[in-house]
């Protein structure tokens, strides 16, 4: 049963925010679906600043994010149409080139905005983002990639001010070397390139599959580009770019969490549709720890008996994605021996780790470091998502104590999973989204 009652604006008490309920141990069977992949869905949504045409964009998750990017790109003056998983974007009257703070604020991934709106405007005044709850996030190599292509940069009073100098207001082709691989600021430089004039290569680029999907969508409109998903991406700049119809990949974090929920119950579990290179360090840290899959045409079935600790670190794609990091710890507090898990990516990425023990799970740290001794079971306690992934970690825990959980922290979670546990019920498990006080009579 699923009680879903509006919430109680009146008291405004930390009680009655919603949460998750979770009645744990059950297993999992059948087949879950994965929408599409938040992180490419909102830097292909931006590519829509790069052309006049409208851009269509299929296989999009009903999101939290995706609403506030619509809404960061409708200030823009682009005019948004959404009909279930499909989003038309039309860019031909953008009216502004300076997304405003509120917005920018709540979507860090706006900030990719720069890029498109150098390219096609000239001229683009985007307020700096700001940390988040997993770290500092800095905007350091977008910015120097911009100045590579010919752009003035100033930052000042919190916003960035990119100006294309000279009359042409055209960007123009550069070398660029990433100190980091960042997602982001390959993603951003490769929209800026892809209208510039001349060549650009872009060295320690970041090589995930969010970067090769944008590349397909850039080469879709009429970019040349070659390279993504390797470290060096080279771009001819076009003069212009047309509109494109196009299907965002499935969400490999969604599919990974969806393939921890089978683990941690210990369960048969088909997930689909699942693109199997995308999830290489993830199926082979399962694999360690004694899961087997069977693959088919499309999607990808776990089958979880015991769990044996296994030793992981967090790194750059193709190694093990940071957004998986906390889900798996959940796993690995269920495991057989001690496992050892190292955060490379974000400073501030264990913050579920005082959560998890709340529920009974034996972890030490050091550091960036976590030590997790797995224990025989679990037990339900209320706990609190800190962060998107983090609360994921809470619910698939839940899944698998003893008694009832609690997950606060749903803003986090809703930003990123659609439906999680609409679809995890579905193949089992007992997950209720409440409004009300505890105590409290529904009707
Ligand atoms: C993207 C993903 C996020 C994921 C992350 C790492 C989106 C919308 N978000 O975030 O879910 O966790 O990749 O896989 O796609 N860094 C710098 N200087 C910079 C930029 C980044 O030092 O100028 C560092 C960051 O502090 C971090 C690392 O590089 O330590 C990775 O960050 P980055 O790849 O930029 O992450 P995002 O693109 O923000």
């Amino acid at each position: 049963m699923t009680v879903s009652v509006a919430p109680s604006v009146a008291t405004g008490s930390l009680l009655s925010q919603p949460r998750l309920e979770i009645t744990g141990g059950l297993p999992l069977a059948g087949d879950i679906r994965v929408s599409g992949a938040k992180n490419s869905a909102l830097v292909l949504m931006a590519a829509c600043l790069l052309t006049r045409d409208t851009l269509r964009l299929r296989n999009v998750p009903p999101l939290t994010d995706i609403t506030a990017m619509s809404e960061i790109l409708a200030a823009l003056g682009v005019r948004v149409q959404r009909g279930g998983d499909t989003i038309d974007l039309d860019g031909d009257q953008i009216t502004q080139a300076a997304p405003p703070y509120e917005l920018v604020n709540s979507l860090r991934a706006s900030f990719f905005c720069i890029g498109p709106l150098l390219a096609r405007m000239g001229m683009a005044q985007v307020p700096l983002p700001g940390g988040c709850q997993i770290g500092t996030r800095p905007v350091v190599e977008h910015v120097k990639g911009l100045k590579a292509l010919g752009a003035q940069v100033t930052i000042e009073h919190g916003v960035v001010t990119a100006v294309v100098p000279g009359r042409s207001h055209r960007l123009t082709g550069g070398h660029i070397h990433l100190d980091c691989p960042s997602v982001g600021a390959t993603e951003t430089l490769m929209m800026a390139a892809a209208l510039a004039d001349g060549e650009t290569t872009i060295d320690n680029a970041a090589q995930e599959p969010e970067v090769i999907d944008l590349a397909r969508l850039l080469i879709a409109m009429g970019a040349k580009i070659r390279g993504a998903g390797s470290p060096t991406i080279t771009i001819i700049g076009v003069e212009r770019l047309h509109g494109a119809d196009y299907a965002v990949i499935p969400d490999r974090i969604e599919a990974g969490t969806f393939l921890l929920a089978g683990a941690i119950t210990r369960s048969l579990l088909r997930v689909a549709p699942v693109i199997p290179e995308h999830l290489g360090a993830v199926l082979t840290k399962l694999e360690e720890a004694g899961c087997t899959f069977e693959f088919d045409d499309s999607g990808v079935t776990i089958n979880a008996r015991q769990i044996k600790a296994v030793d992981l670190r967090t790194q750059p794609f193709p190694g093990f994605p940071t957004d998986l990091q906390a889900p798996f710890m959940s796993l690995l507090a269920t495991a057989t021996g001690t496992s050892m898990i190292v955060e490379n990516i974000f400073e501030n990425r264990l913050q579920h780790v005082a959560e998890l023990q709340r529920m009974g799970a034996s972890i030490r740290m050091q550091g960036n470091t976590a030590f997790i001794e797995g224990v025989a079971q679990l037990s339900g306690a209320p706990v609190q998502g800190t962060d998107l992934r983090a609360s994921a970690a809470m619910v698939l825990a839940g899944l698998a104590a003893n008694g009832t959980t609690t997950v606060r922290g749903l803003e986090f979670l809703d930003r990123g999973y659609a439906d999680l546990e609409g679809k995890l019920n579905a193949v089992g498990a007992d997950i209720r989204r409440l409004y009300e006080e505890p105590g409290a009579k529904m009707n």
